[in-house]
């Protein structure tokens, strides 16, 4: 009886895992809305700006994104695509793994499946949570990610945030730094709210990104069980039928 607790209880755990980052902070919900077609073209946009520089997302092409996200091949080949990749191409970066190496000391992920080995929640928060660290190479650190190599590539639109902490003694007298609250130290060009939508925005597209069929799967969904509920009815009135002269 002993082991099947100790085995349940090692088989739910990794469903509490995901609520804690890396660091052991708490994870904030993403809320993304993986409906909302304009949310994921945004999301897009930011990614095509802001991070494809570095990474890529190699599972996923632009005709597919430009048909999920509602847009032309055409649109998004002129929005989006800055190099000489065609409408059918994966979205690769042009970085190569010895340089990644060079600057940042690891090589850079490719990202389509982020949110699967993380999860949205993780990714959100992740992005959310990195401060001022003047003893990190880039002089940021991330409190869901400790001692990340990848710098704060959104600063200039979020601010610089301060970690506070406090501290805490145990029964032996030997103090330890928990990890409170941010602190804004100087702003960015975006409001906290406008920073917090286009994470969202950015976390629902890398969401997507992982598994484009699940819009589609969901809308499959719909019908199946409408199907089924269907069936019931017919197959309840044939049973009537069979059994009304057996009593
Ligand atoms: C200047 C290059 C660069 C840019 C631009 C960049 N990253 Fe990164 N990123 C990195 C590096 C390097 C790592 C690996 C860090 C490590 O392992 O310490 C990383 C890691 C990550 C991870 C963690 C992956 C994991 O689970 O290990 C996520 C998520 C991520 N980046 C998201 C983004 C997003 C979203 C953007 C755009 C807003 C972005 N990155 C822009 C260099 C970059």
């Amino acid at each position: 009886m002993k082991k099947l607790i100790i085995a349940s209880m090692l088989l739910i755990a990794p469903a509490f895992g995901v609520a804690s980052g890396g660091g052991g902070v708490a994870l904030e919900s993403a809320n993304i809305n993986l409906a909302d077609q304009a949310s994921l073209q945004r999301g897009a946009q930011v990614f095509v700006n802001h991070c494809m520089g570095c990474h890529s997302l190699q599972y996923l092409r632009w005709n597919r994104l430009a048909a999920d996200a509602g847009l032309t091949d055409a649109q998004v080949m002129e929005n989006f695509v800055f190099t000489d990749a065609n409408a059918g191409s994966q979205m690769t970066t042009s970085m190569r793994p010895e340089e990644a190496e060079k600057w940042f000391g690891t090589a850079v992920p490719d990202l389509t499946l982020v949110t699967r080995w993380r999860s949205p929640d993780w990714v959100y928060s992740y992005l959310k949570s990195f401060y001022a660290d003047p003893a990190r190479p880039y002089g940021v650190n991330n409190t869901v990610f400790p001692d990340v190599g990848m710098p704060h590539v959104l600063q200039l639109l979020q601010g610089v945030q301060k970690a506070v902490y406090q501290e805490h003694k145990d029964a032996a007298g030997h103090t330890t730094k928990v990890f409170d609250h941010f602190e804004a130290a100087s702003k960015g060009s975006l409001a906290p709210a406008e920073y917090d939508r286009m994470v969202r925005d950015l976390t629902a597209f890398l969401t997507y990104a992982g598994e484009p069929m699940q819009l589609e799967r969901q809308r499959l969904g719909v019908y199946v069980l409408l199907f089924l509920a269907v069936f019931f009815v017919l197959a309840y009135a044939l049973k009537k039928e069979y059994w009304k002269d057996v009593h």
